[in-house]
């Protein structure tokens, strides 16, 4: 079963330049699963959460994009605070983590790169079910 400490920081490519910089990601090779879904958090309001949910199958890269939040990682056991501030360092994430994403900077984007398309059912959305399943005990 994977734990909060599979959930590494992966520092992305850089290409800079005086006129700005630039962070390439490759499914597959940054990345050790192909991209079928991007999507991103934006006008999150000050003390929102989002997430609050686990994967069953699904595996991610979250990028602060712009601004800062701070991802709570849990295993059923294992609890974890992650803090991502720079767009060039990405929160590889597992299936069968919980994550709840707080503490947004305003302008805050959350950039999500994922191993599959969105489907409902890959998702626990009930702490204690998730627990219950994490734990083995069902
Ligand atoms: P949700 O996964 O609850 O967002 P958060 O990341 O904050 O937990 O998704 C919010 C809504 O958006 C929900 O109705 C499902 C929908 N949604 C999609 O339609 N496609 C997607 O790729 C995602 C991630 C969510």
């Amino acid at each position: 079963m994977a734990n909060v400490f599979d959930c590494s920081i992966v520092e992305l490519p850089r290409i800079t330049s005086e006129s700005g910089n630039l962070t390439p990601i490759y499914g597959g090779v940054t990345l050790p699963f192909d991209i079928k879904r991007v999507y991103y958090l934006y006008d999150i309001p000050g003390g929102e959460t989002r997430g609050g949910h686990a994967h069953r199958d699904l595996y991610q890269l979250i990028v602060a994009a712009s601004g800062s939040f701070d991802v709570l990682l849990d295993d059923g056991k294992n609890r974890r605070v992650v803090h991502l501030n720079r767009p060039y360092f990405g929160l590889y994430l597992t299936n069968m983590i919980w994550r709840e994403l707080l503490n947004f900077s305003s302008g805050g984007i959350c950039l999500v790169l994922a191993s599959d398309v969105y489907r409902e059912d890959d998702y626990y959305r009930d702490y204690a079910e998730f627990c219950s399943v994490a734990r083995g005990e069902q």
